[in-house]
């Protein structure tokens, strides 16, 4: 049985250099730690197919856990391979080509993907720098890596998938909802945990951790 909602500080252990501080995109090291804890023992390995600033990596590390990620804006994956131990671990990829790089047998999984609002014609999955969006194609492009990713992991592994709803002048994107929907069509969908964050943004103040089994 997991707990259906938790409150926590959206806060994180380090500031990140001046140049990204008006595009902090990171998710709370503590959420991190959270599932970390409930989901895995030391050893286990972990993955963020798309790892950002690495947030996941390192509190694998800090906790004694394999850290693996994939990173497709180069900045970012150099940022987070300068501050790994294991800094061959994080992939500057593509975690549509998740298939292709030969990860190992993954215990659990945990992040937070790129987000898109329906009608955008940005692309989430080439870091927005494409005009190729489309939010049909999007829910597919995210279900087919999970796809990829289902057969490398253990059979008791956990994915979690931290992601909101998106709420502004045009309306609401019902982002997660419409992400969980799309990746039980692969992973077995175990139940939302709803987190209350002190702040958050894109219209709430609070985002789900979809939890899924293999
Ligand atoms: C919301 S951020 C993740 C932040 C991360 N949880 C952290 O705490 O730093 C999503 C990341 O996915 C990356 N991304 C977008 N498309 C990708 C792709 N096709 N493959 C891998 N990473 C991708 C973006 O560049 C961005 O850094």
């Amino acid at each position: 049985m997991i707990n259906s909602w938790m409150q926590l500080e959206n806060r994180h252990e380090f500031e990140l250099p001046a140049r990204w501080k008006s595009g902090d995109i990171r998710f709370s090291s503590e959420l991190v730690r959270h599932f970390l804890a409930k989901f895995t023992q030391p050893g286990d390995t972990v993955l963020d197919p798309f790892a950002g600033f690495g947030t996941t990596l390192y509190v694998a590390e800090q906790m004694e856990r394999i850290p693996f990620g994939i990173e497709y804006n180069p900045d970012r994956a150099s940022f987070i391979r300068d501050r790994l131990t294991l800094k061959d671990h994080l992939i500057h990829g593509d975690a549509r080509q998740l298939a292709t790089y030969n990860l190992p047998t993954i215990d659990f999984s945990i992040t937070s993907p790129p987000y898109m609002q329906r009608g955008d014609k940005d692309n989430p999955f080439t870091d927005y720098q494409t005009n190729d969006g489309d939010y049909q194609q999007y829910l597919h492009t995210i279900t087919q890596v999970y796809q990829q990713l289902k057969p490398i992991l253990s059979t008791d592994a956990t994915v979690v998938i931290e992601v909101a709803n998106l709420k502004n002048a045009n309306g609401v994107t019902t982002l997660a909802w419409d992400i969980g929907r799309a990746i039980s069509t692969v992973l077995s969908f175990q139940g939302e945990i709803i987190v209350n964050w002190d702040k958050y943004g894109y219209g709430y103040e609070h985002s789900y951790c979809l939890v899924f089994n293999k």
